[in-house]
Parts: C-alpha cells; structure tokens; sequence
C-alpha cells in the first residue's frame, strides 16, 4: 500500500505535466512558473532549516567516537575516527561526505537456527549508496552545458571521460546507468527484504520513485524520443537570466522531467532528502573529541549558590555542641 501510495503520486505528477505540456497556458506554467517557486521554496526551505539547526544550542560535547582516543596511552590512537582536534573533525566530515566511511562499517544481523545472532559485514548498501550519489552528481554536473553558453572545458571533459566508450549515437553516458543502477538497488533493497519491507513509508519510496522518473525521461529524451535541444538551452539560459520564454516544439516528456525536478526541489526541504546539509550540522559528527583535554560547561548551568561546611557549622553550631558532635571551630 505504502509503494503503491508513493508511485501513484509521482504517477500523478507526471500526468499533469504530460497533459499540461500539450497546452499552451500550462506550459507556461510549468517551464517557468513551477521551476521558479520550486527554486525559492528550495533555498528558502533549506535556508530556514539550516538556521534552525545552526541555532539549536549544542551544550555537550557529542561526537560518536571509536575508543581509540588520544589520552588512552595503552591503546593506538586514531585520530580520523577520534578526532581530538578541529582539523581532525574536519578529516573525519571530509571522509564522512565523501565516501560515506560510516556506512561501510554497515552490519548484517541474522537469527540462526537456535536461536544464535549472527553478526556480518554487509558492505552492499555503502556500495549502493556510493554508486548513486557520485552519479547523481555527475549527471546534475552535466546538465550546466544547458545553463550557459559556452560550456566551461571542465563540463566538457567531465561529458567526454562520461561517454569514454563512445557506444550509440548519442553517446550512452556511463553515470545515467550508473544513476538508474544505484537507485535501483536502493528500491531493491526495501522491496526484496521483508523487514525492510516493513520499515519502509511512503517517504522512502517517493523520493526514489521520483529520482527514477527523472532519470528514465531523461534517458528517454536523450536515446528515445529526442527533444530540440536548442530550445531547451534557450528556456534554461532564460530562467537564469530571468526573461525565460517557453520553449516552442519540445515535446510533452521534457515538461514531465522538468516537472518532476521541480517536484523534487519543492520537496527537499520537507524530507529526508535534507540530509545533504544536515550532515554538515550533526554535533555527533563535527565535533572533536576533546572531552578529557577540555573541561565544557553547559552554558545553560544556573549559577551555584554554594554552602561550604563552614556555613554550615556556623548555622547548627548551637545544636551540634549540644548534642557533643565534634566541631571545626570551638
Ligand atoms: C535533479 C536534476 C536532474 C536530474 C537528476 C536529471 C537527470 C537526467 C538524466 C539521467 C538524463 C539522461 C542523459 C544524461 O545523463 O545527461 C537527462 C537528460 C536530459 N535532461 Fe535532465 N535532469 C535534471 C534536471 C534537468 C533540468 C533542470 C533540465 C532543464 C533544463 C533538464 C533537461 C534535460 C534534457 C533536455 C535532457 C536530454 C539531454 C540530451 O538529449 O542530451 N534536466 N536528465
């Protein structure tokens, strides 16, 4: 029910935007209004978020840390995992984003028969993950050559090793595949596994379910049902320049990619998908592990009216003599 949910409404998506590229006033609508409010509610919604995040006080030292830390003299120290310096935080967030190290630690955990736990090393998921996001990254890299004229020699470097095999007319690219594998398995991965299965909400399948739509129109434009590509450069150098007009004869399948990225960016900022800068702001992650170093206080500690055992004595000073308790002072 929940899949069914989160492919209907992507299906949803598409068909408005199927139905509406065929007329006039909805094609406005959609190449140029929809884009724009999604970009807004995009950088203003990660804007309010990350604000939100970045003003949430932090009044402990959190990082989730190996035990290899610096002070333990009987123990080798390991300074990415248990960063005891700022620039050792840094290191650990740059392997962290990069090459999303925690997820290799990823485990696997089996009941055998009796009743024994099995833990295993599950390295899939990190291969997965790694697969769809540097595709992910490379297609949305590529698409600046519709943005702006000419195209900067680094898109086009990056275009050419992408379509290093030089296999069909246009060029297959390699991260296109690599996008619709990765996101694949993603879906496989929920899907195939029953636990998984039951752990998944309609907020985990839209978002890949969408992320597919994109791609395969994409590929469907790009191998399939060819759109004017002119036209497309005019309508994208025209929404950056802010006098876009709408593109005359492209057809009904660019206006549901277009449409379902701008679905994408309007949703962002409500969804899971905001890990992407929330990992930034994650005190368990960007933080150094100086806790034995460094004595923190919680800001938010109430002053301490003390009561030494001095003023204490002084105030029961009568009742402890009468009651032949010894004292400090006589
Ligand atoms: C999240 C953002 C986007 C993603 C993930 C995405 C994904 C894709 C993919 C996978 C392809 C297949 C070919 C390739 O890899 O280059 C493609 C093609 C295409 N995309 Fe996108 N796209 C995005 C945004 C856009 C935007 C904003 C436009 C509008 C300017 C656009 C216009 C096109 C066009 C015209 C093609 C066909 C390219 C060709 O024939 O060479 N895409 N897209």
């Amino acid at each position: 029910m929940r899949i069914v949910l989160a492919l209907v409404a992507v299906g949803v998506l598409a068909g408005i935007a199927w139905a509406g590229g065929q007329s006039p006033a909805m094609q406005a609508f959609l190449a140029i209004v929809a884009p724009y409010v999604a970009i807004a509610v995009f950088v203003v919604g990660i804007g309010a978020r990350v604000i939100g995040w970045a003003r949430s006080a932090v009044p402990f030292r959190i990082p989730t840390t190996c035990g290899q830390e610096r002070s333990l003299s009987f123990i080798r120290f390991s300074p990415l995992d248990n960063p005891s310096s700022s620039l050792g935080a840094v290191g650990r967030m740059a392997l962290e984003v990069l090459t999303f190290r925690s997820l290799f630690r990823n485990t696997r955990a089996e009941l055998k028969p009796g009743g024994r736990l099995v833990y295993s090393s599950d390295k899939w998921l990190w291969a997965g993950a790694l697969l769809f996001h540097y595709s992910f990254l490379a297609v949305f890299l590529r698409h600046y050559r519709f943005f702006v004229e000419p195209v900067p020699k680094v898109i086009a470097v990056l275009q050419g090793l992408d379509g290093f095999f030089q296999v069909g007319v246009p060029v297959f690219f390699l991260t296109s595949f690599g996008l619709i594998a990765g996101l694949g398995y993603l879906l496989a991965r929920r899907l195939v596994d029953a636990r998984m299965r039951y752990l998944s909400l309609p907020a985990d399948y839209f978002p890949l379910f969408l992320l597919l739509g994109i791609a395969l129109t994409g590929i469907g434009m790009r191998h399939l049902w060819k759109v004017d590509i002119v036209r497309v450069k005019e309508l994208a150098i025209g929404l950056v320049n802010f006098h876009p007009a709408v593109p005359q004869g492209v057809g009904p399948l660019f206006y549901v990619h277009l449409f379902l990225v701008s679905a994408l960016l309007a949703y962002f900022p409500f969804s899971k998908l905001v890990h992407m800068a929330g990992v930034f702001l994650s005190p368990t992650r960007n933080l150094a592990n100086n806790n034995r170093a460094v004595r923190h206080l919680n800001p938010w500690n109430p002053p301490i009216v003390g009561h030494t055992y001095a003023e204490w004595e002084e105030e029961f000073h009568d009742k402890m003599k009468a009651a032949g308790l010894p004292l400090d002072r006589e």
